[in-house]
């Protein structure tokens, strides 16, 4: 593959937008290889992410999750879901634009409420959480996913019309390139 296409492509949003799911598709559609960051960090814990969080707090996966990032370094044509809490330390945004472009996936707060209820595997979506402390997260952290280079919304279409969405988008804007 040429150089000119980016090494990596790293999506982002909240719990719920569809990271995975479209990540695969979009891996498919590019036969490029798909990596869930939760998945890296649970195979080296050889822990669920909710027992991380039980038995070591937040605090701790957040520091295992900027690792495993940084451990993705020297991969190239993958496509990297990462999880909804990714985007809150600055050091994870200088790894992620090292491993390549960065995606947004955009849903609102309706979509993603609906979508994570009932949710009991994400220990910060939880219905004990309270929905307004979610609710609460999501907005707090909706600058910080707007970072990313591009942007693609979720609400309408299904996962393989986001998918498709996403690589117009980055030939449309130049991040999609041969020699
Ligand atoms: C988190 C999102 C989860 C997972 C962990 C924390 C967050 O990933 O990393 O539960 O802080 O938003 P998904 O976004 O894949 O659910």
């Amino acid at each position: 593959m040429s150089d000119a296409y980016p090494r990596n492509l790293v999506l982002v949003g909240f719990m719920g937008a569809g990271k995975s799911t479209i990540g695969k598709m979009l891996a498919d559609a590019l036969s490029w290889r798909f990596i869930d960051l939760d998945h890296v960090i649970e195979a080296q814990a050889g822990q669920t992410i909710s027992g991380i969080f039980s038995t070591s707090g937040e605090a701790l996966f957040r520091q295992m999750e900027s690792a495993a990032l940084r451990m993705l370094q020297l991969q190239d044509s993958c496509v990297i879901a990462t999880g909804g809490g990714i985007v809150g330390r600055a050091e994870n945004w200088v790894t992620m634009r090292q491993l390549g472009v960065t995606i947004y996936l955009q849903a609102s707060w309706e979509t993603l409420a609906a979508r994570l209820a009932g949710c009991t595997n994400r220990p910060l979506a939880r219905q004990e959480q309270g929905v307004e402390r979610v609710r609460a997260l999501y907005d707090s952290r909706l600058p910080l996913y707007r970072q990313a280079d591009i942007v693609v919304d979720t609400d309408q279409g299904d996962p393989s019309e986001v998918a498709v969405e996403i690589i117009r988008q980055l030939k449309e804007s130049g991040l999609w390139q041969k020699n």
